[in-house]
């Protein structure tokens, strides 16, 4: 299963990607304008840091300007991602920049019909948003099922699912059990990941006792 950041602050990506654990990027407007940076060049630089897939979002929900737009961030690296909307012109642009072999990651995804038309669209990702399901009442990791089922019932599907909007490492677990590609997390959530409380009083243990024994290894 593929981990992805949802950041676009870019000290922050460079910090996890120490790690060696992170697959890719995700932004949107909202990360983009949080970071205070220009679109381009921040999208340039995660590109730099991280070798996988860097999803950079359109800014228009016009059909021929997100085209265009997408056409622009595609030039910036190898590894951007188109992310577009889903609607109708979203799709549609998705058609159309998948057929020109741009990667594209189709967002704000709140039903299982919205996920088999981005499939069918050619999309390379699409992203459903658990967290925002569960603001409202939804069980967004119920819609998480649903599409990992269809889309596994379709070999010709050849999207992947992007599980969106984490708010919980227990998401990333059951989506891991549900069979989604890949899961993109707040950097808090990634780095909640590495945690459990056992660990750490374990390695409090390790080192006490280490420490008491008086044995070296360099
Ligand atoms: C992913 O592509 C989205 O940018 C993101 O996961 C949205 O998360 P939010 O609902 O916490 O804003």
């Amino acid at each position: 299963m593929k981990l992805f950041i949802d950041s676009a602050d870019v000290s922050e990506i460079r910090r996890l990607a120490q790690s060696g654990l992170v697959d890719g990027v995700t932004t949107n407007p909202s990360l983009i304008a949080k970071s205070g940076g220009d679109i381009a060049e921040t999208i340039a630089e995660i590109c730099s840091i991280v070798p996988g897939p860097i999803s950079a979002e359109v800014l228009s929900i016009d059909y021929e300007i997100m085209v265009t737009e997408g056409r622009k961030l595609a030039k910036i690296a190898d590894n951007v991602v188109v992310k577009l909307p889903l609607t109708w012109d979203g799709l549609r642009a998705c058609k159309v920049l998948s057929d020109e072999g741009t990667q594209v990651n189709v967002t704000v995804c709140f039903s299982a019909a919205q996920a088999m038309l981005a499939a069918k669209a050619g999309a390379t990702f699409v992203s459903p948003f658990v967290g925002r399901l569960n603001d409202i009442g939804s069980e967004g990791m119920e819609l998480i099922d649903d599409i990992c089922t269809i889309f596994s019932q379709y070999p010709e599907f050849e999207t992947e699912v992007l599980v969106a909007s984490v708010r919980q490492v227990s998401q990333v677990v059951d989506a891991g059990r549900m069979g989604a590609h890949a899961a993109t997390l707040p950097p808090k959530i990634f780095e909640g990941m590495f945690m459990h409380p056992l660990t750490d009083k374990a390695i409090k243990t390790f080192v006490e006792d280490a420490e008491k024994s008086g044995q070296k290894i360099l």
